[in-house]
């Protein structure tokens, strides 16, 4: 996996979620009012300006359209369980894959009692860092960087080392990343995730079906997709057959509490402004919860 590649899609996702955050009253379904923070100026002004999205959505095809959708549509699902998870009074957060997410900045008030661990490549978090820096003045208290390479690091002896406890209420999303992980790998990371914490913990991620892989689905875009992102040198690696998660979580110990495709989330949301937002149906989000 190459780093700069991974970067990019980091900086892509932030992309837009801000170029939603922004959008008309009717097509707006997340409120990412960081995202601006970990832009260029030229990208702040393409998501912010009138002239500057007219521009750029004249430029993409239905694919990238679709693509902006299901980040906006994730996005909204993500704080949705990132609140469920404060709600329940959860002491931890871990989040795998970080990137520029910024729950952990907006989405946390300070009666919040709840550390959240943001995990990711080295340099990733310090790029992060820097942005937030300037954006907030300080680096709140509450939120512990781990330092992570999936392939090369222990992710539960990192964590352990920033503070993070394996018996507490926590939740863990995995946003963004699980598609790109070499099968193995995601045997470790959802390994993780299934063990993570003590009773009571959940556990969010999104997911690409399997057929999408195996060139059998059906849904719009797939393969079109698939070309896209080989041409871009990261192709994905991973998926999971949505109709046998829920077996596969009995077997882990985790009830499966929810796992919805990106059209029935966007559904689920149509009057907060998805109706008018198109995204792959091969793209799915899921929970489980440990009792
Ligand atoms: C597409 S970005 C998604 C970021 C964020 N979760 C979001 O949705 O905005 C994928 C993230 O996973 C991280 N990542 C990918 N492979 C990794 C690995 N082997 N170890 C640690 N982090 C990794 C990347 O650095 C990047 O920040």
């Amino acid at each position: 996996m190459d780093h700069r590649n991974m970067d990019d899609f980091a900086t892509r996702v932030t992309f837009a979620r801000a170029w939603n955050t922004h959008a008309p009253e009717g097509e707006r379904i997340c409120n990412d009012s960081l995202a601006l923070a970990f832009l260029s100026p030229e990208h702040q002004a393409a998501a912010t300006t009138s002239q500057g999205r007219q521009t750029l959505e004249a430029s993409w095809n239905d694919l990238e359209r679709s693509l902006i959708a299901y980040v906006a549509v994730r996005t909204r699902v993500m704080d949705m369980f990132f609140a469920q998870a404060l709600g329940a009074g959860m002491e931890q957060i871990v989040i795998l894959g970080a990137g520029f997410d910024s729950r952990g900045y907006r989405l946390v008030s300070g009666t919040d009692r709840i550390t959240v661990f943001e995990v990711d490549q080295p340099h990733m978090q310090e790029n992060k860092k820097a942005a937030l820096s300037q954006a907030l003045g300080e680096l709140p208290e509450h939120v512990r960087y781990v330092p992570v390479d999936f392939a090369a690091h222990d992710l539960g002896r990192e964590l352990a080392k920033a503070g993070y406890s394996s018996t507490a209420a926590t939740a863990c999303i995995l946003e963004g990343v699980s598609f790109f992980l070499a099968p193995d790998l995601a045997d470790r990371v959802f390994g993780f995730l299934a063990r993570a914490g003590g009773a009571g913990s959940m556990a969010a991620f999104d997911y690409v079906s399997s057929r999408i892989l195996d060139k059998t689905s059906q849904e719009p875009f797939a393969d079109l997709f698939i070309q896209y992102l080989a041409a871009m040198g990261e192709p994905y690696r991973f998926g999971l057959a949505p109709e046998s998660l829920a077996t596969f979580a009995g077997e882990q110990g985790l009830t499966l509490s929810a796992n919805r495709s990106a059209l029935q989330w966007r559904d689920h949301y149509s009057e907060y402004g998805g109706a008018r937002l198109n995204p792959p149906g091969f793209f799915h989000i899921a929970q489980t919860l440990r009792t």
